[in-house]
C-alpha cells in the first residue's frame, strides 16, 4: 500500500517513500517567532540537526525563526491545516482554547525553570498540553523560556502605584489583562513581530518579557527602565499536527520523536543559561536602567496580585492550582 505523509508534497521533499518499510524521506516545517540566539530556537535546532543526522538526510527539518513563515496569530492555524509540522508557542497565546494555558501567567507562582516543568511534564499539564486533540493538534513537550521583567518608558517602577496610568502590551489572556488592571495600568495583546515598533511608536509604554527576548530583540533600544520582577513565565510547549504524528512509520517516528526529545534537553538545559546571558548583553549595552526589587518590594507586588487566584479559581480549576503549588514546592 503506498504511504504518502501528510507533510510532504512539496517538490523538494520528494514525495513520500513507497514502502511503509525505511525511513521516509520527507520535509518537516517548524515555525516560531523568536530570534535565533534564544531557548526556543536552541532547542529546534538540536532537534533538526539530531534528525537529520539520525535519518541520513532523509529527513530535513526547516527551522523558520522570527515569524518569517507564520506570526503569532497564524501559526496555529496553519499547524491545524498542517501547513507547518511543529510550533513552540508561549503558552498563554492558547488561552483562548483553553483558560488552564494561563498558567504562566498566574503571578509568582513558579521560581524557576524546574519548578514550571514538573508542573508540565505532571498529570495536569500534561492533560493541558493534551486538550487541543479536537483541532487535531498534540501538545508534546514542554520547553521552558523564563521569567518576565516588565520594561517601560515613564519611570523606574518599584511598588504597585508605579504601574498606574502605564499601558503595557501582554502576550495576551485573561490573567495578563487581570494583573495589569489590579495594578491600575492598562493591557494590550499584540504581536510579538509587532512589538518593537508598538514600543519605539509609543503605541504602549511598555511590556513583560525574559531577558532572552528582550535581549534578542532590542527591546532596550526602544524602552528606558526596566524592573526584574519575575513575576509571570514565558513558557512552551512543542505541539505538532496529530495526522502528520500519527501518519509516520515507525522507523521514520522513532527518529523524530528521539528528536523531539533531543530538542526538549536542550532547550531545558539552555533557557537559564541564555536568560543570564542576554541580562549581561543588556548591562553592558546600558540601553535601559535597570531597577531590581528588595524582598520587601516584592512582597508588596505578591500581596497586590494575590486577588487574582480566587478570581481565576473557577476557570482554570482548583486541581490546577493545586497541582502547580505541589509543583512550585
Ligand atoms: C512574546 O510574544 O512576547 C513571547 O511570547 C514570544 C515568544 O515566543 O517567546
Amino acid at each position: 500500500v503506498g504511504f504518502v505523509l501528510a507533510a510532504c508534497g512539496s517538490e523538494e521533499s520528494g514525495g513520500g517513500s513507497e514502502s511503509a518499510d525505511g525511513v521516509q524521506e520527507t520535509t518537516i516545517k517548524f515555525s516560531h517567532v523568536v530570534a535565533e540566539n534564544t531557548p526556543k530556537h536552541q532547542g529546534a535546532l538540536a532537534m533538526k540537526e539530531y534528525i537529520e543526522a539520525e535519518s541520513d538526510g532523509k529527513i530535513t527539518v526547516e527551522i523558520y525563526p522570527n515569524s518569517s513563515l507564520f506570526g503569532d496569530q497564524d501559526e496555529y492555524q496553519n499547524l491545524v491545516s498542517n501547513n507547518v509540522q511543529f510550533i513552540a508557542p508561549d503558552l498563554s497565546k492558547f488561552v483562548g482554547n483553553n483558560p488552564q494555558f494561563n498558567v504562566p501567567s498566574l503571578p509568582f507562582l513558579f521560581d524557576n525553570d524546574d519548578e514550571a516543568i514538573a508542573f508540565w511534564d505532571g498529570e495536569k499539564g500534561t492533560e493541558i498540553l493534551g486538550s487541543l486533540e479536537a483541532d487535531g493538534v498534540l501538545g508534546l513537550k514542554m520547553w521552558p523560556n523564563g521569567g518576565k521583567h516588565v520594561t517601560n518608558n515613564e519611570r523606574a517602577i518599584t511598588s504597585p502605584a508605579d504601574f498606574k496610568g502605564l499601558k503595557f502590551r501582554t502576550q495576551g489572556g485573561q490573567v495578563l489583562e487581570a494583573v495589569y488592571s489590579t495594578l491600575g495600568a492598562g493591557s494590550e495583546s499584540i504581536p510579538f513581530s509587532e512589538l518593537y515598533t508598538a514600543l519605539d511608536q509609543g503605541v504602549v509604554d511598555g511590556q513583560e518579557n525574559t531577558f532572552s527576548n528582550i535581549e534578542s530583540k532590542k527591546f532596550d533600544e526602544v524602552q528606558e527602565f526596566m524592573t526584574i520582577m519575575n513575576h509571570t513565565r514565558v513558557d512552551y510547549a512543542i505541539f505538532t499536527n496529530t495526522e502528520f504524528w500519527e501518519g509516520m512509520n515507525e522507523e521514520t517516528k522513532a527518529i523524530v520523536e528521539a528528536g523531539v526529545e533531543e530538542g526538549t534537553k536542550v532547550a531545558r538545559e539552555e533557557a537559564l543559561t541564555l536568560n543570564e546571558k542576554a541580562l549581561e548583553l543588556i548591562k553592558e549595552r546600558g540601553e535601559i536602567e535597570i531597577t531590581e526589587l528588595t524582598p520587601e518590594q516584592v512582597e508588596e507586588f505578591k500581596t497586590a496580585l494575590e486577588p487574582i487566584y480566587e478570581e481565576f479559581e473557577e476557570e482554570i480549576g482548583a486541581d490546577v492550582y493545586e497541582a502547580a503549588r505541589e509543583a512550585a514546592g
